[in-house]
Order: C-alpha cells, then sequence, then structure tokens
C-alpha cells in the first residue's frame, strides 16, 4: 500500500507521487475545511476513532515505553550540545523528571494537555523534548504561541541559549517584528500571529507540532485557536500529515478544553507535573498601612534573595521604585556596610518627617503565607498592566515603624518590569544583581505567569490589579483597579522560591482573601469580538454562533459585533423579510462581503482596516496608514498626571506637560488641518518625531514615549505592505517624513475617519436641548444614554465642534471621548447610512427595535435630527 503512514522523521523517504496525493487531498479538505465548522456542532466522525487506533499509526518515533509496548520505530534522538550549567539546571526542573511520560503521550495521542505550575520548565523544555525527539525536520517545525508578545521574545532566546543554537534555528515572530529565517525549528511567537497564519493556510502545514502555551491565561486568541485547532488536527490526520497540538496550562482548570465535547471528541490525556513540596514557613502578622508596608517588609527580609512585588500599573511601579532606591540606595562603589549606614540616615530621616498615611487601599491587615499551601488550582488574570490610566493607585506616603526590628538589608538593585517596558530594560531582570545587592523586581500583573525571573524567593502581593473592563455592547471601556482572583493570589504566591522555601507577603487579610473570585473570567467573555468575528468570517465560518469555543462569548457581544461589521460594509447584510426573530437569526450568520476581505487583512481592528480599505482615493493611504499605527499602538504621549515623590518632581511634570500641550498645538496644524483634531496631532508628531530622526532624545523632550514611537514606525511598514499586497496597484511606499497633508486631503481624511469610526459618532447638546446642568458642554453619542465629553487633552477640548467622531470612550470621572476628529453633518446621510433615519425624526423611539428601517437598534434621532440630505462628498466604495 502506497499510502502507508510514513514517519514523521523520514519525510524524505516518501515518494514524489505520495507528496502530489497528499496536496490534492490537503486542497479538497481546504475546501471542506470550513464548512465542517459551519456544520460542526457535533465533532466530524474522522474524530471519533478509538485511542487504540491511532496507536496503530504513530506519528512521531516512538520511545520504548515503560509498559513496554512495542515501538513501530526506532528513537530517534537528535544530539544537542548544552553546556554542562544548563544541563545541571534542567535536570532540577520538574519537568524534566516527566519527560518520558511527556512524549510518550504526545506520540501516542493527536492533542495533549499539560499542566505544571509557572516555572517547572513547560516553556522553555517541551519544545527541546520535542526536537531532541525527531519532531523538527526540513519539513516541519514546532510552533509555540504566547499570549503576550514579552514572552514570545525572551523564550525564544532562553530556548536558543539552553539548546546552544543560533536565532536562526530558535526564532520567535510577534505582530511588528522576528528572527525567523528558513533554518527555524522551533517558532515562538503570539498566539495573535498563528491566527494571521490560519487564514493563508488553514491546515498549518508548515507545523508538525503546535503548542499553545499559557492556555490557562485563557487569553481571547488562545481560546479560539483551540477551537480551530480542534478542527485543523482531525483534517490534517485525514490528508495523512498528522499535526500534533499541545496544550500548556499553568493551572489544573482546564475542564474548559478536556470536558467540552464540541472541541475534542476524544478526551486528551492531562499530564500533571508537579514540583517537590518545601518547607513552609509560620504565620506572621504585621499592621501598617500599604505602601509603608512594603518598606517595612524589605527592611526586615535578609540574605541575598532576590524579591518581586506586584502592583497595579506603570506609574504604582515607577514610584515606588523610586522611592526604593532613595531608601535603598544602591551605587556601583557602595560597601554594602556604606549601603546599611544609609539606610539608618534614611530611615532616622522619616522617622523624623512623619506624616499621617491614607492608603487607598482598605487593608487592615496581611498574611503571610507559605509558598506550597495546599492549593493547586491555579489560574491568572488574563490583563496586562495598563500604562498611563487614569486610574492610581497612591501608594501612601506611609511611614514604618519597623526600627526594633534586626537590620541587614543590603543594597537593593530596583528593577520594574511591566509590559511597556523597552525590550532591553525587561531583560534585565533575569540577569544575576551586581554583587552585594539584592534584586527587587517592581511589577505589574506581567510577572504573574508568562515570565520566571530567576532566584526570587520573596513576593509582595498587593492584591489588585488594574483592568480594563468593556461595556459589552457599547464597547465602552474603563480601567478599574480590583481584587484579583483566587487563583491569581497562588499564582503570585507561587513566583516565590522554586529552589528553597519561599515567603509570600500578602497585603491583605485572609478574610478578604476569601471574598476573591476562585477563577478570573476568561477574555472572550470580557471584551468586544468585532476583530475576531471578522477574521472568523474570513475563514468562512458563517454561523460563528456554532463555532467550539472553549468558553463562547455572551451573545450580546456577539450580536453587537455582527452589527458593527454590517454597518461597517464588512458582512452581506441579510434582506430585510421575515419577521424580527429571523431577521435577528440571520444577521447572526451574514457572509463576509468583498470589502471585508480586504479589511481582514489588515492587521488592525475591524473600523480601521475599514478607514485604509478606503484609503486610495486622493493619496491618502499614507497619512491613513499613520492615523492608524498611531491608534493602534495606545500611549503616543508620556502620561504626566501621574502622583509625583517630591515637590522638585511635581514642578517638573507640570513643566513637561505645559511643554507637551504647547507643542501638540503646533503638531494640531492650521485652518483645515485643525478641524482633523486628535488625529492631526499624532500625524503631526510621528512626522515631526521622524523628521528628528526618532531619536530617544528628541522623544523625551517633546514628550513622546520613544518605544511607541518605534512601533508606529514598525507597525507603518507593516500596514503598508499590508495595503499594497491588498490593492496590488498602489505601489506605495513609507516615506517616514511625510509632508503634512494638504487642506482638502485633510478633509478627505476626516471622511474617511467619519466610514470608519461612523458608530462612534457624537453630536453636542445645543442650547435649547440642555436638559440639566450635566449635559453642560456634552455630547450625545448613539450607544450611550448618557452625556460624554471631549477628553481634556484633546486639542478640541475648547472648540466644541458640532459633530464628532472619537476613538474611543474611557470612563473615568465622566465620560470621555479621545482621539477626537470634528465632522460635517453633511456627509453622515452619505457616509454612515445605516446610522441614519432618513425621513421625519420620531418624537418618541421605540427603544430597540425601529418600524421604519427594520432595523434592530434604533439611533436616537436627537442626535441627527439635523442631518440632511445632500449630495456625498467622498465615495464609500
Ligand atoms: O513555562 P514554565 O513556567 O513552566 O517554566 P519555564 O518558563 O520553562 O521556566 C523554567 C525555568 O527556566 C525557570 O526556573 C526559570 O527561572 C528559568 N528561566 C531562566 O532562568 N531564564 C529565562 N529567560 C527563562 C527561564
Ligand atoms: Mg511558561
Amino acid at each position: 500500500n502506497k499510502r502507508r503512514r510514513s514517519s514523521e522523521s523520514e519525510p524524505e523517504e516518501e515518494s514524489s507521487s505520495e507528496e502530489e496525493e497528499k496536496e490534492e487531498q490537503k486542497q479538497e479538505t481546504e475546501k471542506s475545511s470550513t464548512s465542517d465548522l459551519n456544520a460542526a456542532e457535533k465533532p466530524e466522525e474522522g474524530m471519533k476513532k478509538p485511542v487504540a487506533d491511532q496507536q496503530a499509526v504513530p506519528t512521531a518515533p516512538v520511545c520504548q515505553t515503560a509498559s513496554n509496548k512495542p515501538s513501530c520505530k526506532p528513537v530517534i534522538f537528535v544530539p544537542v550540545d548544552r553546556s554542562p550549567e544548563i544541563q545541571e539546571a534542567r535536570l532540577k526542573l520538574p519537568i524534566l523528571a516527566e519527560e518520558q511520560v511527556i512524549m510518550e503521550a504526545i506520540n501516542e495521542n493527536p492533542i495533549v494537555v499539560i499542566c505544571g505550575e509557572t516555572g517547572s520548565g513547560k516553556t522553555t523544555q517541551v519544545p527541546q523534548f520535542l526536537y531532541e525527539a525527531g519532531y523538527t525536520s526540513s519539513n516541519g517545525i514546532i510552533g509555540i504561541t504566547e499570549p503576550r508578545r514579552v514572552a514570545a521574545v525572551s523564550m525564544s532566546q532562553r530556548v536558543a541559549k539552553e539548546m546552544n543554537l543560533s536565532h536562526r534555528v530558535v526564532s520567535y515572530q510577534i505582530r511588528y517584528e522576528g528572527n525567523v529565517t528558513d533554518e527555524t525549528q522551533i517558532k515562538f511567537m503570539t498566539d495573535g500571529v498563528l491566527l494571521k497564519e490560519i487564514q493563508k493556510d488553514f491546515l498549518l502545514s508548515k507545523y508538525k507540532v503546535v503548542i499553545i502555551d499559557e492556555a490557562h491565561e485563557r487569553s481571547m486568541y488562545t481560546d479560539i485557536l483551540i477551537g480551530l485547532l480542534s478542527r485543523i488536527v482531525p483534517l490534517r490526520e485525514k490528508v495523512r500529515m498528522p499535526l500534533k497540538l499541545i496544550v500548556m496550562s499553568a493551572t489544573l482548570r482546564v475542564e474548559d478544553f478536556t470536558e467540552n465535547n464540541r472541541l475534542f471528541s476524544v478526551t486528551p490525556p492531562v499530564i500533571q507535573v508537579s514540583f517537590l513540596s518545601l518547607g513552609s514557613v509560620p504565620d506572621d502578622t504585621l499592621i501598617c498601612p500599604f505602601g509603608a508596608e512594603i518598606f517595612q517588609i524589605l527592611f526586615f527580609l535578609w540574605g541575598l534573595s532576590g524579591i518581586l512585588v506586584f502592583l497595579t500599573g506603570q506609574a504604582e511601579v515607577h514610584s515606588l521604585c523610586r522611592r526604593l532606591r532613595k531608601a535603598f540606595p544602591f551605587q556601583k562603589n557602595n560597601s554594602a556596610e556604606e549601603s546599611v549606614e544609609e539606610i539608618r540616615k534614611f530611615k532616622k530621616s522619616r522617622k523624623r518627617k512623619k506624616t499621617t498615611a491614607l492608603p487607598q487601599i482598605d487593608l487592615d491587615n496581611y498574611s503571610v503565607v507559605p509558598v506550597d499551601e495546599g492549593d493547586e488550582d491555579r489560574d491568572a488574570e488574563t490583563d496586562d498592566d495598563i500604562a498611563g490610566s487614569d486610574v492610581d493607585l497612591d501608594l501612601g506616603d506611609g511611614d514604618s515603624e519597623e526600627d526594633e526590628k534586626p537590620d541587614s538589608s543590603l543594597p537593593l538593585y530596583v528593577l520594574p518590569l511591566y509590559s511597556l517596558l523597552a525590550p532591553e530594560k525587561q531583560a534585565k531582570v533575569f540577569r544575576p544583581p551586581p554583587p552585594g545587592t539584592r534584586l527587587c523586581v517592581v511589577a505589574t500583573n506581567v510577572a504573574e505567569t508568562s515570565l520566571t525571573i530567576p532566584g526570587i524567593k520573596y513576593v509582595v502581593d498587593c492584591g489588585k490589579v488594574k483592568k480594563r473592563f468593556y461595556d459589552k455592547i457599547t464597547g465602552v471601556s474603563s480601567f478599574r483597579v480590583t481584587w484579583i482572583s483566587q487563583a491569581s493570589a497562588n499564582q503570585r504566591a507561587g513566583r516565590a522560591g522554586r529552589t528553597e522555601p519561599g515567603h509570600c507577603y500578602r497585603l491583605y487579610s485572609s478574610a478578604v482573601f476569601m471574598d476573591f473570585e476562585k477563577f478570573s473570567a476568561p477574555e472572550i467573555t470580557n471584551r468586544p469580538v468585532e476583530d475576531l468575528i471578522l477574521q472568523m468570517k474570513a475563514l468562512n465560518i458563517e454561523k460563528v454562533i456554532n463555532f467550539p469555543f472553549p468558553t463562547p462569548p455572551p451573545a450580546e457581544a456577539l450580536a453587537a459585533a455582527e452589527e458593527l461589521l454590517i454597518a461597517l460594509g464588512a458582512l452581506k447584510e441579510p434582506p430585510l423579510t421575515g419577521r424580527l426573530k429571523e431577521q435577528q437569526a440571520a444577521k447572526l450568520s451574514c457572509p463576509i462581503s468583498p470589502l471585508g476581505r480586504v479589511m481582514a487583512t489588515f492587521p488592525v481592528a475591524p473600523r480601521y482596516a475599514k478607514m485604509l480599505a478606503l484609503s486610495k482615493q486622493h493619496d491618502c493611504l499614507p497619512y491613513t496608514i499613520t492615523i492608524v499605527s498611531a491608534m493602534t499602538v495606545r500611549e503616543l504621549f508620556e502620561e504626566f498626571d501621574r502622583p509625583a515623590v517630591s515637590e522638585e518632581e511635581t514642578a517638573k511634570l507640570k513643566g513637561k506637560k505645559a511643554r507637551l500641550l504647547q507643542i501638540q498645538k503646533i503638531w494640531a496644524g492650521q485652518g483645515a488641518l485643525q478641524k482633523l483634531g486628535d488625529l492631526m496631532v499624532m500625524l503631526g508628531a510621528v512626522g515631526a518625531c521622524e523628521y528628528a530622526g526618532c531619536t530617544p532624545k528628541f522623544c523625551e523632550e517633546n514628550g513622546l514615549r520613544y518605544k511607541a514611537m518605534l512601533e508606529v514606525r514598525r507597525l507603518r511598514g507593516q500596514l503598508t505592505t499590508a495595503v499594497n499586497s491588498a490593492c496590488a496597484d498602489t505601489g506605495l511606499y513609507v516615506d517616514p517624513k511625510m509632508k503634512p497633508p494638504t487642506e482638502a486631503q485633510a478633509t478627505y481624511l476626516r471622511q474617511i475617519v467619519l466610514a470608519g469610526l461612523g458608530d462612534h459618532l457624537a453630536r453636542r447638546v445645543q442650547a435649547e436641548e440642555l436638559l440639566d446642568e450635566k449635559w453642560k458642554n456634552a455630547y450625545k453619542t448613539a450607544l450611550l444614554d448618557d452625556p460624554v465629553f471631549i477628553h481634556p487633552s484633546s486639542v478640541l477640548f475648547k472648540q466644541l465642534p458640532e459633530f464628532v467622531v472619537y476613538q474611543e470612550i474611557v470612563e473615568t470621572t465622566k465620560l470621555y471621548m479621545r482621539g477626537v476628529s470634528a465632522v460635517e453633518p453633511e456627509w453622515i446621510p452619505a457616509l454612515l447610512p445605516p446610522y441614519c433615519h432618513f425621513g421625519k425624526p420620531l418624537e418618541n423611539p421605540p427603544p430597540s427595535y425601529c418600524p421604519e428601517t427594520g432595523r434592530i437598534r434604533c439611533h436616537r434621532p436627537s442626535v441627527f435630527y439635523r442631518v440632511s440630505w445632500q449630495l456625498p462628498a467622498v465615495e464609500v466604495d
């Protein structure tokens, strides 16, 4: 039989006719692949093969197993040349003890779940096991997805180092960059990158193994990848190019994957990797306010062991870092004794300056918990730290009362860690601290699961996290500091002491802990999903509602996403016939439109993708690309409204802020350009920065974030490539410096922005409509009942144009619009027909169903009643 299964490790032996056959089959399968997803409530037949059957056709070299199962192939062992130190360190990792069990399971099953606490070696070791067992070859590589870019980059570097291989072989790919080559055999990437690859090649044929790492984080793309892979794995089986799927989780809560019979028909084996229990420490109780507490803890921890402090956001991290550096001065030439002396002095000076601290967190005490406390169910927050949001956690300026404690503190080597930090600064935490100092990392949630910092013995956990919350329907986001989940707290505690007993200091009582949610919700359940839905439609998954999500997103979020995509023209609108219910059902399974296909090729949110798709007109593309890049990269400008530690610093921040406001006015341009508002400021900032060569110095002087500007540059390049390949005749190239747009172009740009951000239209409440004081200077939007305002940082804050579109609404003290541009009312009917009533305004619009248009959501006529019929100024198609 020519069609025998050939071993994965011997691809060279395959005859060419077999290759061709495979290719044919692959194409066939690709055609049918997404119809499976559309139909499939149930997993398809091919998947229901009993396990024994699968064992008979091993897809990889099988190790001689403990149970002495006859292996079909001799063990293939690809040698790896590791240094003795690396080898020694590896052998200490718990996962090494499980190598054989793991490899047997992988050899014998298409899908395997591996659970092991953070630091047990999953991310760094499993790819090595596979490599050594011959899973990579010229026609297939190992892919590993990470929810965070930081992890994808640093893990690829770590594994390359451990295996003594070059970055050409162990590589990474994240949205803006990568070092993948033809030689790449192990590829770390973000989950979004793999999702894009599925769009180009549904069968992921270049991979032999796909590892979904950090599955417990339940990031939206990870969830969707698992759903897609649950279908891709059996399809690959069908075309006789088996693919192995490995799902790795830091917690044992994997039943959403394993017990979900919509996902996998055969329950995949779950392998658990556990640490040996270390000794525990007795409880200890201290009472003092937050902030001061951290000092107190640090003062009486001794030894050289590292300390990891969890705070909520970037501003808090910086603030504490500065205060710690003052309190535990570290200079290169300081001897330990000198430092201790300085600490004494500092403590004395602090004692004199006694102030009453008003901590923001309502904590009365905290408990010290031994690290290896029973509960194995660990999970993590899915949210990363968020820089510069308006919620700030005041660290207080509390005093410490620790003077009786033994003082053996060494100078601290204090390092911040958060996701917006420049990569080279992030990498510092992995290096040993200078001799005679102790490492103290002050981190946001980013250190919770993705990264393991070596040598940490003490963890200080504030118990809170700064999270972005979205309204399910309107997408309005707000930042809130909330308590973490119990799983998250345990995860944080678990970051301490893997090689010796560790301690976790929780700045909250066990009573507070008991009130925590057990787990945090998967990301897909609490954010807008329109980008995801567009990607899925581009994969021809029309009935999104039937997709095997590990946890399905809420129905209202799905409906809102479909409706937005219909309004943007990305989906083909269903005919408005039949009953309301039928219409609604039709709306939930619209196919993608040609415009939608173009939009799906751009790696940006659908609203921005629409803007790009329209911008070929009037040579607007380079500007739209820049605006979209700037809007996609969050936090272009430095945040100067952060709490300062001293008066001197307050003055400095004030000066910098004034300078930024001044220069933003210049970037906002003159005449018609000004109406483009904050988007013109973005254009001006990017142009000016590139003109100056995009140096850290220029950014520092002008209130720009250097890292953000580099990302804008990268994204501009990438979007230009995407635009060129979507519309072959554009022949666009990036001119970084870019001339300012002409007045006419600025006007077209405003229309383009209106067409893309249409549902983000707002109209100022007129004097005669003022309901009460709270509506003064307020805007009405189509999505919200409450007044919204232009953000004070906007250049249009004082001008108050009648109609504006906004990038986003954030909720702080009020609902604020950010990224605001002025639009002209006469454009609205032409560019946003789905959002207008072409008729007399209704006196009392029904709340959710409009009989005039048959549309499900009725837009408040009061917002639009002045819209008149005039000739369109730009054509949408
Ligand atoms: O994925 P998992 O959390 O199970 O563990 P890992 O990331 O593979 O880390 C295994 C070990 O490698 C940990 O003890 C880390 O401290 C160490 N490691 C390191 O020293 N430097 C890195 N850049 C990454 C990991
Ligand atoms: Mg890991």
